[in-house]
């Protein structure tokens, strides 16, 4: 079928927008004056709360527990631990998510008296009000067998991840790098290292889990993914699917965090089953480091150029850790490896046990790590062979994807750099190292390249429209923050000309069609695509019951023959001769149309990327070895933008969490007793507004439709990608100081 036209223009004409435009958002107001509800906000007279209790050693074995003081509380319902709780699936296989490793045993609450790693939890104290359960729960009583643990992954032993019936998970590896090194007249050899980070979103994790009367069970979690929360919980406590019901509409931040069924949910709903009551887990912001996080990692770059800067070789080796029970792996050393031109590259990556919970992706998992590691090397490259940084990005500039050996479906790049570096004003910068400076400010200019995977994911959209011209979409997938109402409702209004204020877009609930987890940066590709295809198919029946009614203006026309305008079919040549919707709906005696559609990526054997050139200036006070950053130009290309106002938050977003990592966020454990010590939002720096200047987004459009069908690549990841090594680089200009241990904090900044 042919592609139908763009209604945008038409479209404006009424209150809204299409492709292109920079609509606020569409639930803006609902978050504003706080009726968009959270997890933990919905309520009942009946509900009983549970408050977690997590074990106090970092591994071994439940000795003893005793809860007969908590039990004697008035007003404590139950103490549930792994001797009195309901059993669960025996199969870990059921207990596999949509996001789970591929490997290992996925972790099970109260299943058994062992202690897989610090801040485990062990017992759900469940009363009639918050402040009792929280009393309670003090009052539980623990004898522990310790056992040796290891949370330090310097000294866990890396392994290469293997899956069975596969075999080693190994990155692909070209030429002969290591003789290419050795002959290389330009070599840098450098270790990075980034400390753990956790995701710290504003919205705790909660669910509150709802026993119907009729036996069914309504609950909100706070998730990136309703089906996959829907999903694992049935087949976890064997509910029957039909009976069960998860919702999300509002989420409060997730990052990758909630891609995963977290323990809150296990918890609520084994309480729910055991208590047949209403019940809500909240987690604390010390639980929430009880979960995933972004693993450490430690990484070996050498660089091997001729004099003039091209590279000859990269040998590149990284270990990330993992937990004790699942190989949790990411793609630390693919990101150098595809993106310049060189045609030797030893490319190696390994796994290591820490006793810790399995980490989890946060925001561009592995992309973040490994692009700002790479960058930071080619910026040492850039100082021993003498050539300005831009320029050797340049001059080792690849077309085609280097690791797998293919063209890109698009790659604007190069535009990237040049828009960047025009703007920042790249081209004033002085090479020299501390050779910047204002009163007792030293001041520093770096870039990097930033790379990320243009994904889609299957999606199913239902499109219905009513007599009353109104419109509603709805996916079960969710909006964690980027904005997918919105984007949803800009691609329907452009598909149909309905105006956005007349079209609802419905998500974040698994009675809805199938969506995946909201991840990956590619929802708006996946929801968006569906979206319009449902739109389409639904404007084709429209048109085909006009076609059919008395007496019809539009008898005989084709979808390529007419036009649809605010809510009305009309004849492009004839504007005049046309129908609305309701009218069409009057005539031909209906009450709804309805169009669902499966949207599916494109077949194609080109690689599918995001690339953003990142420039930054950071000041550092040469007395006391503060570092700011004060400004930062990120040039995107990620396709074409729905939204220049959300996508441009999204980058915001990115570059924030680049700051993090580049200066503030790490996860502090004490080894000697394996647990994180700066469990709280004092402790563990998340950058705040003082942190954060002003942030210049520029977007690169490509025109690319086999990235996807609508042209778009996703915007939620790139941002981090580059940055923080744009940063650290800044810094080495400002100081003089190579700084490869991430994050780069004062400490680090003013010893030698
Ligand atoms: Mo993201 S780490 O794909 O939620």
């Amino acid at each position: 079928m042919k592609e139908m036209k763009s209604q945008t223009l038409q479209a404006q004409e009424g209150r809204n927008a299409g492709f292109g435009t920079a609509l606020s958002r569409v639930d803006g107001a609902a978050k504003v004056t706080g009726q968009a509800k959270y997890a933990a906000e919905f309520t009942r007279p009946d509900l009983l709360f549970g408050v977690v209790y997590t074990a106090r050693i970092a591994k071994g074995k439940i000795k003893r527990i005793d809860t007969s003081r908590a039990l004697a509380m008035d007003g404590v319902v139950d103490v549930l631990t792994h001797e009195n709780s309901p059993r669960v699936t025996h199969f870990d296989l059921k207990l596999k998510d949509m996001s789970a490793p591929t490997v290992g045993h996925p972790f099970r609450a109260l299943d058994s008296d062992d202690i897989l790693y610090p801040g485990q939890p062990i017992a759900l104290v469940v009363a009639e009000t918050l402040e009792i359960a929280r009393a309670a729960a003090r009052l539980v009583d623990v004898d522990y067998e310790w056992q040796d643990f290891e949370t330090d992954l310097k000294r866990a032993t890396p392994f290469v991840p293997k899956v069975p019936g596969v075999g080693e998970r190994k990155p692909k590896s070209r030429g002969k790098a290591e003789a290419a090194f050795a002959s290389s007249p330009v070599q840098i050899t450098g270790d990075y290292h980034l400390m753990p980070e956790h995701h710290n979103p504003m919205e705790l994790f909660a669910s509150t889990v709802f026993c119907e009367d009729d036996g069914r069970l309504t609950i909100y979690d706070k998730t990136q993914g309703v089906k996959n929360s829907h999903c694992y919980i049935c087949n976890a406590m064997g509910f029957k699917r039909a009976k069960v019901r998860v919702l999300s509409p509002f989420v409060g931040g997730a990052f990758g965090s909630a891609l995963r069924p977290q323990y809150q949910l296990w918890l609520a709903a084994l309480a729910a089953k055991k208590l047949e009551r209403s019940v809500r887990v909240v987690m604390t912001r010390q639980e929430m480091f009880g979960h995933g996080y972004r693993p450490e990692c430690y990484n070996r770059i050498q660089l091997g150029a001729d004099d003039q800067g091209h590279l000859k070789a990269i040998i590149n080796s990284a270990v990330t850790g993992t937990s004790s029970y699942e190989n949790y792996t990411e793609s630390i050393v693919s990101w150098g490896g595809m993106l310049y031109q060189c045609d030797n590259a030893k490319l190696d990556y390994q796994i290591a046990r820490v006793d810790t919970a399995t980490p989890c992706n946060m925001r561009a998992p592995g992309g973040a790590t490994g692009t700002n590691m790479f960058e930071i090397a080619m910026d040492e490259l850039a100082y021993a062979s003498n050539v300005d940084p831009l320029e050797l990005r340049l001059r080792n500039y690849a077309e085609r994807h280097q690791l797998k050996d293919r063209d890109y479906t698009s790659k604007a790049l190069r535009d990237c750099y040049q828009r960047g570096a025009r703007k920042f004003g790249w081209e004033k910068r002085s090479p020299e190292p501390r050779s910047m400076r204002e009163g007792h400010e030293l001041i520093g200019w770096g870039m990097a390249t930033g790379v990320w995977d243009a994904m889609m994911a299957p999606t199913s959209v239902r499109a219905t429209l009513h007599a009353d011209g109104s419109l509603e979409v709805g996916t079960a997938t969710a909006d964690i923050g980027p904005g997918t109402y919105t984007m949803m409702t800009q691609i329907a209004s452009d598909a149909t000309g309905i105006p956005v204020e007349r079209i609802t877009a419905k998500l974040g609930d698994s009675d809805l069609p199938f969506a995946p987890v909201e991840g990956g940066s590619a929802t708006a590709a996946s929801a968006g695509t569906a979206v319009q295809k449902a739109c389409h198919a639904l404007m084709k029946q429209v048109l085909e019951q006009a076609n059919q009614l008395e007496n019809s203006p539009l008898s005989g026309a084709r979808m390529e023959d007419v036009d649809l305008v605010g809510g009305r079919i009309q004849l492009s040549e004839n504007p005049a001769q046309g129908m609305s919707f309701s009218e069409v709906f009057t005539a031909a005696g209906l009450d709804s149309l309805e169009a669902k559609k499966f949207g599916r990526p494109r077949m194609t054997r080109k690689a599918r990327n995001t690339h953003s050139a990142v420039f930054v200036e950071v000041r550092v006070d040469e007395e006391v070895g503060m570092a700011r950053v004060t400004r930062v130009v990120n040039a995107v290309a990620a396709g074409r933008i729905i939204n220049p106002k959300t996508a441009r938050s999204q980058i915001i977003g990115g570059v924030v969490f680049g700051i993090g990592m580049a200066l503030e966020e790490e996860s502090l454990a004490d080894h000697r007793i394996g647990r994180w010590m700066n469990h709280n939002l004092a402790e563990y720096h998340v950058p705040v507004n003082a942190d954060v200047p002003d942030i210049d987004v520029i977007f690169v459009e490509e025109e690319d439709h086999e990235a996807s069908p609508i042209g778009v690549k996703g915007v939620g990841e790139i941002g981090v990608c580059g940055t923080a090594a744009a940063i650290a680089n800044a810094l080495f200009h400002a100081t003089g100081k190579r700084l490869r241990d991430l994050p780069i904090t004062i400490d680090k900044l003013v010893t030698d």
